[in-house]
């Protein structure tokens, strides 16, 4: 499963990257207005921040205000995905800008039949919002077991983005399901570390250390 963080700020992306497992990084408007800073300075900077697809989304109303965006964010990197939204102008808008070679993140997915639709219209990504639904009382999750059999049935090759992740829970279901990618915010991607019994079990390991280390380890002890 590749991980992606779903953030804008780039000291975020630094450190995950330097941990060596992250695949690439999804943002938002929201996520992009949070920063306050120019938009083409902040997708620049993730793009030279991160080795891999980043998904970039447009603001327009109809289909050729978002086909014009998605070919202009194109040319800012190589590494630039544009991202739609779930709606006929945005379908329209993904098949063009497909057709022109350009990677789409269909997004703003909420139904197995849109997540039908994202794949025929060819795009690459398709981002259900778990999160989101869990929010109102539906299971996140059985959307994406769901995308998965449609997908598997007739070989799309669209690939599922998990996205609006809450917790490490969402994170291993999607990757039980079959899912290509989990965007995470940072927290989250943080917390799949993490394990009190993984503290405890070393807090313990050291202490029973630190008793005799002297005693019965000098020459290891040396060499430290
Ligand atoms: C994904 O591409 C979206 O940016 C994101 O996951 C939305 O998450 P939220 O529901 O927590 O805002």
């Amino acid at each position: 499963m590749k991980f992606f963080l779903d953030t804008a700020d780039i000291e975020e992306i630094r450190r995950a990257r330097a941990l060596g497992l992250l695949d690439g990084v999804t943002t938002n408007p929201s996520l992009i207005a949070k920063e306050g800073r120019n938009f083409w300075e902040v997708v620049k900077d993730i793009c030279q921040t991160v080795q891999g697809p980043v998904s970039v989304e447009v603001v327009g109303l109809n289909a050729t205000e978002m086909i014009e965006e998605g070919k202009r964010f194109a040319k800012v990197h190589k590494n630039v995905v544009v991202k739609v939204p779930l709606i006929e102008e945005g379908i329209q808008a993904c098949r063009e800008l497909v057709s022109q070679g350009i990677r789409v993140n269909v997004t703003l997915c909420f139904s197995p039949s849109q997540a039908l639709i994202a794949a025929k219209a060819g795009a690459t990504y398709v981002s259900p919002f778990i999160g989101r639904l869990d929010d109102i009382s539906q299971n996140g999750m059985d959307l994406v077991r769901d995308i998965r059999t449609i997908y598997q049935n007739y070989g799309f090759k669209t690939e599922i983005l998990v996205a609006s992740i809450r917790h490490p829970l969402h994170v291993v279901e999607a990757a039980k399901a079959g899912a290509h990618v989990a965007t995470m915010p940072y927290k989250v991607f943080n917390q799949l570390f993490q394990h009190p019994q993984t503290d405890l079990g070393l807090e313990r390991f050291l202490a029973d250390w630190n008793k005799v280390k002297d005693k019965i380890f000098p020459e290891q002890i040396s060499c430290l």
